[in-house]
C-alpha cells in the first residue's frame, strides 16, 4: 500500500515547486492510507537516552515543522519522529522561493529560516497526541528577532517537556543569522547550563526529558572539541550530527542551483556529515549516544552512519527522491547485514569504523 501511494504521488510531487509539494504531502498524511503495521526486527531495537526505539530509522527535523502529522509518520515505519524546528513565537521565515531541488545530485538547498506556526500551536497538537505512544521529539529554535535567544530555548523546554520524548536543541541552522554562533564555547556553556537547569526544574512534573544538541557539519575540529567538552560537562543526553551544510562540495552537477544561498542536504552532504559524526564519536568516548544524519538514502548509507558512530539515524532529503518506502528498505537491509555477518544486534556495529574514518583524507 505504501509502495502504491508512493508510486502514484511521487511523479506528481516532483513536478511541483518543492515547498508546494511538501505542503501537499503533509496534507495527504492527514488522511494516510490504511497501513498494517509490521513489527520491527527486534535485533534493530535501540535503547538510548532512556527511551526504547523500535528501530533506529528516524525522520529528521524540518519535514513536520508544525507537529501536524507525527503519528501518521510513525505509522509509515519510522522508529521515531522529530517535529520542528518550533520557535516560541510564530514567524514566517524567509521569502519564497526558499527550497531548491538539485535533481542530478539528489540534494536539496533550503533557506526556509525557521518558518514556524509557533509553540502554542505545536503544543496543542503534541498535547492532543501525548498519550498515543511512539517516540516524538521536538526540535527547538530561537526567534529571529529575539532579544534573548537562550531564553527562547529555556521557554521551549518549559513548554514542551510534558508532551515530548526528547528535545533537540537546534544551534546549527544556517538560515537564522547568528544562530550558529550559539555553538561557540562561551555562549554554549551558558546555553547548556540554562537548558539543563530548565529541564531539571520541569522533571518533577514531566520526568527527565532527554536533551540532545544538534550541530552543524561545518565546524572546525577545534570547535568540535569545545562543543563535545561542554556537552560532556553539562551531561547532555546526546548529540545529533548534523544539520545542513553551507559548503558546496566539489563535483556538484546542478551548478546553477548550487549557487542558491542556504543549507545543502541529501547525498552531497553524506561524506562530510559522516566524517563529522566519526570525529564526534571518538571525542565523546561513549559518554552519550549519537544520532547520525545527512545524506542517508540506502541501507548501505545507514550502515555506514552506524559504523561511523551513530546508534540512531535520521533522514529527510532522500524521501524526496526515493519516497517513504525507503524506510522499509533500510530496515530490511540492516536486518540482512546482521544475518550475513552473524551479528545478534545492530548495536554491535556502532562506531566500528569511527577511528579508521578519522584517519582518512578530509572529504571535499
Ligand atoms: C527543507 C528542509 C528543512 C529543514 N528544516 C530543518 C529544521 O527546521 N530544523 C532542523 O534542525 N533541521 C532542518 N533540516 C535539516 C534536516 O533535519 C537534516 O539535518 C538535514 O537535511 C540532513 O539530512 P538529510 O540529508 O537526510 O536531509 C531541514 C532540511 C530540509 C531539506
Amino acid at each position: 500500500m505504501i509502495g502504491l501511494f508512493d508510486a502514484l504521488a511521487r511523479p506528481v510531487l516532483r513536478m511541483l515547486d518543492p515547498e508546494d509539494a511538501h505542503r501537499l504531502a503533509i496534507r495527504a498524511l492527514k488522511f494516510p492510507p490504511f497501513v498494517k503495521l509490521v513489527a520491527d526486527d527486534t535485533r534493530l531495537a535501540v535503547r538510548a537516552f532512556g527511551l526504547n526505539f523500535p528501530n533506529p530509522v528516524g525522520l529528521a527535523a524540518g519535514f513536520d515543522k508544525h507537529a501536524e502529522v507525527p503519528d501518521a509518520l510513525l505509522k509509515l515505519g519510522f522508529g521515531f519522529v522529530e517535529v520542528g524546528t518550533v520557535t516560541p513565537v510564530p514567524q514566517i521565515g524567509n521569502p519564497r522561493p526558499r527550497v531548491f531541488r538539485l535533481n542530478r545530485d539528489q540534494g536539496v538547498i533550503n533557506r526556509l529560516g525557521f518558518n514556524s506556526e509557533g509553540a502554542d500551536v505545536a503544543l496543542r497538537r503534541l498535547a492532543a497526541r501525548a498519550s498515543a505512544g511512539g517516540i516524538v521529539g521536538v526540535n527547538i529554535g530561537a526567534n529571529k528577532d529575539s532579544a534573548d535567544r537562550i531564553a527562547d530555548y529555556v521557554r521551549s523546554i518549559e513548554t514542551f517537556a510534558p508532551v515530548v520524548s526528547y528535545f533537540s536543541v537546534n544551534i546549527s541552522s544556517p538560515n537564522t543569522p547568528g544562530l550558529r554562533e550559539l555553538q561557540h564555547a562561551g555562549v554554549l556553556e551558558d546555553l547548556l547550563a540554562r537548558v539543563v537547569d530548565a529541564r531539571a526544574r520541569m522533571s518533577r512534573a514531566a520526568g527527565t526529558t532527554p536533551v540532545l544538541i544538534k550541530i552543524a557539519p561545518d565546524l572546525t575540529l577545534n570547535e568540535l572539541d569545545d562543543i563535545v567538552g561542554a556537552a560532556r560537562r553539562h551531561r547532555v543526553d546526546g548529540m545529533i550530527i548534523g544539520n545542513t551544510t553551507v559548503m558546496r562540495p566539489q563535483g556538484l552537477r546542478d551548478q546553477t542551483i548550487a549557487r542558491e544561498a542556504g543549507g545543502l542536504s541529501g547525498r552531497p552532504l553524506f561524506a562530510l556529515a559522516t566524517r563529522m559524526l566519526a570525529e564526534t564519536y571518538v571525542r565523546v568516548e561513549g559518554a552519550f549516544p549519537l544520532i547520525g544524519v545527512g545524506g542517508i538514502d540506502s541501507g548501505d548509507a545507514a550502515l555506514a552512519k552506524i559504523r561511523a558512530g551513530a546508534c540512531l539515524i535520521q533522514l529527510y532529503t532522500a524521501l524526496v527522491f526515493h519516497g517513504v518506502r525507503l524506510v522499509a528498505t533500510i530496515k530490511s537491509e540492516l536486518s540482512n547485514v546482521l544475518h550475513r555477518h552473524e551479528r545478534a544486534h545492530i548495536d554491535e556495529l556502532v562506531g566500528a569504523d569511527a577511528a579508521a574514518i578519522t584517519a582518512e583524507k578530509w572529504p571535499v
